[in-house]
This record gives structure tokens, C-alpha cells and sequence, in this order.
């Protein structure tokens, strides 16, 4: 089961993260030339991110957190290495989102809608790709990393939970 879920992780987030290298540079090649200045150019433009973004990317991470997130119970992985890949999976959410919503803009805004230089969010996404990789991968303590952290977040505070929040 642990094996098929893994299975399901790794392909799905291979198809994300290709996904999220591949748009901004479809994006950028194409979305920013002339051939989008002719219907015909744009009609392909529109359908090639529109359906590899709602068709492919988007379900690929969706299925990827989703069994990422049975994994974290099934394998009880509470380690600090999976809050900081957690963090470093929210930036590739955020940009994901981004993505989206430039697909949005420049398929449904009337008018001459000009992409951002979208390509520069490479920049972001390999480098927390890369990240993610290397703490799923490489697993470290990271226990120099908490020395550095303010007291505040990682000591008790010895208040106690608010009454709204304790449920007994
Ligand atoms: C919310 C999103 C995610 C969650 C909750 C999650 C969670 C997990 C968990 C619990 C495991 C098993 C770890 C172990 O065997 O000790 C795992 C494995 C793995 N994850 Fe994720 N993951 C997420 C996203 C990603 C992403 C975006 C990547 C790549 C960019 C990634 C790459 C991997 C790889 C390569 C493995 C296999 C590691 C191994 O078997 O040694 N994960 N993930």
C-alpha cells in the first residue's frame, strides 16, 4: 500500500513539477510573440494552457499533495525536514495559483492583456523544486537551522489555551 501510494506520489508530482517548468515557458515563448496577435495563434495558445493547466497540471497536484498527505499519516513522517519541504511546497502552490491566474488574464481579458516576463518565475520554481527534492531525499536534522530560530518559536509559552479553542 505504502509502495502504491509512493508510486501515485512520485508520478503525479513529476507531472506538477514539469508542469510548472513548462507553462511559464510556453508562456514566454509564445505568449509574448506576434503569432498570439492572430486568431489562429491565439486560439492554440488558449487551448494548449488552458487544457494542460485545468486538465493535467492542476489534477497532478492535487492527486500529489493528496497522497503526500496520506504518506505523512501512514508513515507518521512528523519530522522537522517535512515542515520545512511543507513550506518549501507552499511556494510552489503560490506560484502554481500565479499560473493560473496569468492563464485567466490572458485568455479571458478583452482587449490587449501583456503577460509579465512570466519566465523569470523560474527563478522560484527550480530552486523549490530543488529544495523539495533535497529534503525529501536527503532528510536532514536541520537542527542548526532551529538553533537559529527565536525563543518564542521554540519554546513553550506556558499560556494557556483559550477556552474557545480546548476542547475539553
Ligand atoms: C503537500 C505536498 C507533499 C506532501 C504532504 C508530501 C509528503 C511526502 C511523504 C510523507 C513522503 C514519504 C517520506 C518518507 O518515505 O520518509 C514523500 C515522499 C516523497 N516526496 Fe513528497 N510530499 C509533498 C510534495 C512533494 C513534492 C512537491 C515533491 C517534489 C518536488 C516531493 C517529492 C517526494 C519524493 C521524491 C519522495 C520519495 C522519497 C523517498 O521515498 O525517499 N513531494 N512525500
Amino acid at each position: 500500500m505504502i509502495a502504491l501510494l509512493k508510486a501515485v506520489h512520485i508520478i503525479a508530482l513529476a507531472l506538477w513539477c514539469a508542469g510548472l517548468i513548462l507553462l511559464p515557458v510556453l508562456m514566454q515563448v509564445h505568449g509574448r510573440g506576434q503569432t498570439l496577435r492572430t486568431q489562429a495563434g491565439f486560439t492554440e495558445f488558449r487551448w494548449l494552457t488552458h487544457y494542460s493547466y485545468t486538465a493535467v497540471v492542476t489534477p497532478a497536484a492535487v492527486i500529489a499533495v493528496t497522497a503526500g498527505t496520506i504518506l505523512i499519516f501512514a508513515l507518521e513522517v512528523f519530522d522537522i525536514w517535512m515542515m520545512a519541504k511543507l513550506l518549501a511546497v507552499t511556494g510552489m502552490v503560490v506560484l502554481h495559483a500565479w499560473l493560473g491566474h496569468l492563464v485567466v488574464k490572458v485568455g479571458e481579458s478583452r482587449g490587449t492583456y501583456s503577460l509579465p516576463p512570466v519566465g523569470l518565475s523560474l527563478l522560484a520554481i527550480l530552486p523549490l523544486i530543488g529544495v523539495v527534492l533535497w529534503l525529501v531525499l536527503a532528510k536532514p536534522a536541520l537542527s542548526e537551522f532551529i538553533a537559529l530560530l527565536p525563543e518564542v518559536l521554540t519554546e513553550p509559552r506556558g499560556h494557556a489555551i483559550p477556552i474557545h479553542l480546548n476542547p475539553i
